[in-house]
């Protein structure tokens, strides 16, 4: 996949109102192109807003992960798929995958499993009933989510060599866990550097408070995209 530096960068607009990611939207003018909606925006009006995003040329990520019965995810991802989005996250479920593929059926939009949630470890698996441990099942389902014609996975950068290896070259891999060198980790454990993450499989990176919290956050965008550049020769 050739894609320019630029391209690869996706920042996570966590932001409580329309009106604060209209702000940092501005702030940030053409050094970014992809943006990532999730809940808490989503349910504050982010829904609209993306698709005025996408008018505006922006592309958009919802990071909805939709997990339901397969008739209504799949309506659920027909509507997403006509707004225009670019990625759609579901969870990494064989049913939800499968409806969710034939509701994207004929759109651009490519959808993305979430394996296993990183906040899990094997005793959270355990106590929600699974008898198999975090590496084993996001494995399988990477191979479940790459059999049923699912577009790509969300991984941290640590797991990318691993599930790149299962997903092939055709599979896109898309990593939050980023963080600059020298930059806050917050609550994310297993980060690692724009370049690293690059180094390590990834096709797309998501990236939130490193730029939305820095004091010049279109520096702090510019600085990332210089280092995927490196990486990618790009
Ligand atoms: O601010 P930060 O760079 O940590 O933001 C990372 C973004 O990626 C957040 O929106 C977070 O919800 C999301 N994400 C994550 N880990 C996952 C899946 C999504 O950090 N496994």
């Amino acid at each position: 996949m050739t894609l320019d530096a630029r391209e690869r960068l996706i920042v996570a607009l966590d932001l409580p109102s329309v009106d604060a990611a209209e702000k940092m939207i501005a702030a940030l003018g053409e050094s970014v192109l992809f943006y990532k909606i999730g809940y808490q925006l989503a349910f504050a009006g982010g829904l609209p807003f993306a698709a005025g995003l996408i008018a505006a040329g922006k592309q958009v990520f919802l990071d909805l992960k939709l997990h339901d019965i397969g008739n209504t995810v799949q309506k659920g991802v027909e509507s997403v798929a006509q707004m225009g989005a670019t990625f759609l996250t579901v969870h990494g479920y064989p049913q939800t995958m499968k409806a969710a593929v034939a509701g994207k059926h004929g759109s651009t939009l490519r959808l993305l499993a979430v394996t296993v949630l990183t906040s899990y470890d094997d005793a959270d698996l355990a106590a929600a009933g699974y008898d198999m441990g975090v590496s084993e099942l996001a494995a399988a389902r990477a191979r479940q989510a790459r059999d049923i014609g699912i577009d790509g996975l969300v991984c941290s950068p640590e797991e990318a060599a691993t599930l790149r290896g299962i997903a092939g070259p055709g599979m896109v891999l898309v990593t939050p866990g980023v963080r600059p060198a020298g930059s806050a980790s917050g609550d994310q454990k297993r980060i690692m550097t724009p370049a690293r993450a690059i180094e390590a499989g990834a096709d797309y990176l998501v990236v939130g408070r490193p730029v939305t919290e820095a004091a010049d956050p279109r520096r702090a965008a510019d600085a990332i995209v210089a280092e995927i550049g490196q990486a990618t020769g790009n």
